[in-house]
């Protein structure tokens, strides 16, 4: 058996074992509309999306900001996470992934406390500045690559003392250890990595994942006062 399908078995059975008692129609109902409209099939996968919802509740997270919303799958799984007066905004750059995604956010009763907001984040990031909304209690990174640093150092503008940052796919294969690999997608996760990990104000680690991903892995970091 090939390793990588061995991977997908196992991650099946683990979400049969963990998963089985979700009683949310709404995160398949997202997947299969996403699919229908054509977006990429990249979400996180089910047991990855609860273990941001574990980390967000771990956090007692109020506030929660995504940076790449997709069809709005990791969206649920952290909106679920958050208390009645929560809030969580997402941005994503693509006006026609934000439609899918309001649409499965709505269907999952979360339209009053998620709001997506279109445009590239890094436009979009300076405004929410500008608003000077609460620390973000988390903050989960997953949009394009290369801009990782710059999401790192806006993550750490936004949030306070114990807030977590949550970066995705930061192996990708192995890539990001390859020193021939200089795609702007692995220079700009191994930049984040070295901010995490020479920031003064970030205690951070990164685990390596297997499963219906395949190959790849998530960086973690505590913002310290
Ligand atoms: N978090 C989602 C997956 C996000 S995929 C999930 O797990 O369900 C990455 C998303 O980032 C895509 O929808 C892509 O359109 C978006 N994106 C790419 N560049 C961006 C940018 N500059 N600003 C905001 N979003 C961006
Ligand atoms: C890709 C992006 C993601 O956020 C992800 O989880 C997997 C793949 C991609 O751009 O290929
Ligand atoms: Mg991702």
């Amino acid at each position: 058996m090939a390793e990588s399908q061995l991977w997908h078995e196992v991650d099946d059975y683990l979400t049969g074992r963990l998963l089985s008692d979700v009683p949310d129609d709404s995160l398949a109902a997202a997947l299969r509309d996403s699919d229908a409209a054509g977006l990429p099939p990249i979400a996180v996968s089910p047991l990855q999306g609860k273990l941001l919802q574990l980390l967000a509740q771990v956090q007692g997270a109020r506030h929660i900001l995504e940076i790449g919303t997709l069809g709005g799958y990791s969206t649920i799984w952290l909106g679920r996470a958050l208390p009645a007066d929560g809030r969580l905004i997402s941005l994503e750059h693509d006006p026609g992934h934000a439609e899918v995604a309001v649409r499965n956010i709505a269907r999952a009763g979360l339209d009053r406390q998620v709001e997506v907001r279109v445009g590239a984040a890094l436009d979009s990031l300076p405004e929410l500045a500008d608003e000077n909304p609460p620390p973000f209690d988390l903050v989960f990174i997953d949009a394009d690559k290369a801009n990782n640093p710059r999401y790192v150092e806006w993550a750490l503008r936004l949030t306070s003392t114990g807030s977590l940052i949550v970066l995705d796919n930061v192996v990708r294969g192995g890539r990001v250890a390859d020193p021939d690999n200089t795609d702007p997608d692995v220079l700009g996760t191994r930049a984040a990595l070295d901010l995490i990990g020479s920031h003064p104000r970030l205690s951070g680690t990164a685990l390596q994942t297997v499963g219906a991903k395949d190959y790849d892995g998530f960086a973690l970091a505590r913002v310290l006062a």
